[in-house]
C-alpha cells in the first residue's frame, strides 16, 4: 500500500519493512557484540509504539536475557504535550540490572529523560537506550542516545508500532504525513 487513510489525514510510505528490518538487524548485531559478557540484560520495551520494534529486534538477540514492558505516554494527537505519564509500571526491582531500553521515536527526548529518572530513582547497574527511529533536528537533550536503527526528518510518521490517535500501528511499513 503507497498510501494510507488515517482519522482526517492521509500518509504515503517512506520507509519499507526491509529496510527497517535491514536496520534493526545491524542494530541488533552491534548489541549483540556490545553485551556478549554483561550477565542477563533487562530490555525494557517502552509501550505501545515499541511493541513491533522489540518483536523485531529480539529475534536476533542471542545472548540469556529478560523482556519487560513499561508505558509512557506523552503524546496527544500530533504533538507532544511535553508532560510524560507513566501508566503501566515495572513493578520488579531494578536495582544492580543491565538495562536496555527499548523505544519506537526519541523525538523531543521528554520520555527518555523521564525513562533515565525512573530507571537511576531503581538504581541499576547500567542503562543504555536503544531506538527504531530518532530525529536528530528535534532531539536537543544531553542524554545519549546509544543504539539507533533509523534517522529521520523532523515529521510526523506512522506504522511499524507508531500511531496517530491509537490508528496505523499495526502497518509494517513507515508512512510520512502527506502534504
Ligand atoms: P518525545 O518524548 O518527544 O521524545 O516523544 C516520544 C514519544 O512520542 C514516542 O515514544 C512516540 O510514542 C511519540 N512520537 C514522537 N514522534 C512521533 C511520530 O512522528 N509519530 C508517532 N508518534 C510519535
Ligand atoms: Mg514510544
Amino acid at each position: 500500500m503507497d498510501k494510507i487513510k488515517l482519522h482526517d489525514k492521509t500518509f504515503r510510505i517512506c520507509i519499507p519493512n526491509e529496510k527497517i528490518e535491514e536496520n534493526i538487524k545491524n542494530v541488533a548485531d552491534q548489541i549483540n557484540k556490545d553485551y556478549k559478557d554483561v550477565e542477563r540484560p533487562l530490555f525494557l520495551s517502552v509501550l505501545s509504539g515499541s511493541f513491533m520494534f522489540t518483536a523485531s529486534l529480539l529475534k536476533h538477540i542471542n545472548f540469556d536475557c529478560e523482556i519487560s514492558f513499561i508505558k509512557l505516554s506523552s503524546y496527544c494527537g500530533t504533538s507532544s504535550t511535553g508532560e510524560v505519564r507513566q501508566i503501566l509500571g515495572y513493578t520488579k526491582p531494578l536495582k544492580g540490572r543491565n538495562v536496555i531500553v527499548v523505544e519506537d521515536i526519541v523525538d523531543s527526548g521528554d520520555t527518555m529523560v523521564e525513562m533515565n529518572k525512573i530507571l537511576t530513582a531503581g538504581q541499576v547497574k547500567d542503562a543504555r537506550i536503544c531506538t527504531l527511529l530518532l530525529k536528530p533536528d528535534a532531539y536537543k537533550k544531553d542524554l545519549k542516545i546509544d543504539y539507533v536503527a533509523l534517522h529521520i526528518p523532523n515529521d510526523f510518521i506512522v506504522g511499524f508500532g507508531l500511531d496517530y490517535d491509537e490508528l496505523g500501528r499495526q502497518y509494517k511499513d513507515i508512512y510520512v504525513l502527506d502534504d
